[in-house]
């Protein structure tokens, strides 16, 4: 992978393994999409999935963010769902609603029509879109990779779409807990080598989304949700020790103590933990990454800012990549994202 341009900005790696930075990174999760103009005007002409698997519009998308604001890193523009697509079953966007899978898995006899994927042939659109964006970043920022974690593909793949309760999916668990390991296994199989293919490609980190971790109870987290989270980092790890693994299990905030303790480098935080608490239970054993309540992207500049102030001097200047505790919404302002950004970096740098 030598022929990528240098990375100029290596703030987000360092404080990744928790080194000395100059100032505190920034992204934000779902920092390219629908509260752009320039997203939504691009989404106009094609449907989502078309965009995904298109890596020419993948990369333009990857990039829009990083044109408006002094990001740290980028995030492949992609989905949690495409390893559902490449198990054989079949995912819909529909619009104002979410993603819809018209036939989700009924019971155990269907984990029969799930296919046996090749990952690198049928995922190599979000490979090639990872190679052009390293590319075209020209080491200006780190660029991301992720998946969803097992268990939030597990849920959707049996819910059909987004749910109030996830009790199809909790069913499972409790009623057919051997089935759920061996979908958990194979869903954490494909992820490993999903995340290896992208570092190949040009990933310089990886995250994994384990968005509804926050629905098991401390115990089904560690029986079910836990294992092949660790497995993918393990797998991961062996093959490039040197990329950081980032973690964001949002609602377990029980899990801390057992995540620290796994090989990902970094914890990413939803806004309900508190970043001292954090890392009170964490220390050293990773870095942490988060977790300003998207929702204060809502409010008047000066009190993103006063905010900002709170959260970098909650988490302290070593080992801690800012971020939002979930994701961007449609209807964020991205002037404020703009204020949250370089609130991030002016503060850091006069604190550090
Ligand atoms: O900028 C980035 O963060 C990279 C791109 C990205 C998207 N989805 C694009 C997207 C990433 C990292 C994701 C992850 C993802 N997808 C998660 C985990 C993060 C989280 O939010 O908890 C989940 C649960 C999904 C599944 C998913 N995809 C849902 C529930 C939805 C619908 C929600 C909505 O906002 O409408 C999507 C669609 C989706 N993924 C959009 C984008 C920009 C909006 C679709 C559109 O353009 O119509």
């Amino acid at each position: 992978m030598s022929d990528f341009p240098p990375l100029k900005n290596d703030t987000f790696l360092r404080a990744a393994r928790r080194e000395p930075v100059p100032y505190t990174p920034v992204w934000m999760m779902r920092q390219a999409g629908r509260y752009l103009p320039e997203y939504r005007a691009l989404r106009a002409m094609d449907a989502f999935f078309e965009v995904v698997r298109t890596p020419e519009l993948a990369t333009e998308v990857t990039l829009q963010p990083l044109r408006r604001f002094p990001l740290d890193a980028a995030i492949i523009f992609s989905d949690i769902l495409v390893i559902p697509q490449a198990l054989g079953l079949r995912v819909e966007m529909v619009k104002g609603k979410g993603p819809h899978f018209p036939e989700p898995l009924a019971g155990p006899a269907d984990l029969a029509r799930l296919a046996d994927p090749d990952v690198r042939r049928d995922l190599g659109y979000v490979m090639e879109a990872l190679t052009r964006t390293r590319h075209a970043l020209e080491g200006r920022a780190a660029l991301i990779g992720f998946c969803g974690a097992p268990w939030t593909l597990m849920a959707y793949m049996i819910e059909g779409g987004g749910s109030k309760t996830f009790s199809a999916s909790k069913t499972w668990l409790y009623r057919h807990p051997e089935a759920s390991r061996s979908l958990l296994d194979r869903i954490a199989e494909v992820c490993a080598e999903f995340l290896i293919a992208q570092i190949d490609a040009g990933a310089q980190a990886v995250q994994v989304f384990d968005s509804w971790a926050g629905l098991l109870s401390p115990e089904a987290f560690a029986a079910f949700a836990l294992p092949p989270l660790r497995a993918i980092a393990d797998r991961v790890k062996a093959v490039h020790p040197e990329v950081p693994c980032i973690v964001f299990a949002r609602g377990a905030f029980y899990a801390l103590d057992a995540l620290a303790d796994s090989a990902y480098d970094v914890i990413g935080l939803d806004w309900t933990m508190d970043p001292r608490e954090a890392r009170r239970i964490v220390g050293t054993r990773a870095a942490l990454q988060g977790n300003l309540d998207p929702c204060i992207l809502y409010a008047e500049p000066d009190v993103i800012r006063a905010e900002v102030r709170r959260m970098l001097e909650a988490f302290g200047p070593v080992g801690h990549i800012a971020n939002l505790g979930h994701g961007m919404h449609p209807d964020h302002d991205p002037a404020h994202a703009a204020v949250f950004v370089e609130a991030v970096h002016a503060f850091s740098r006069r604190t550090s």
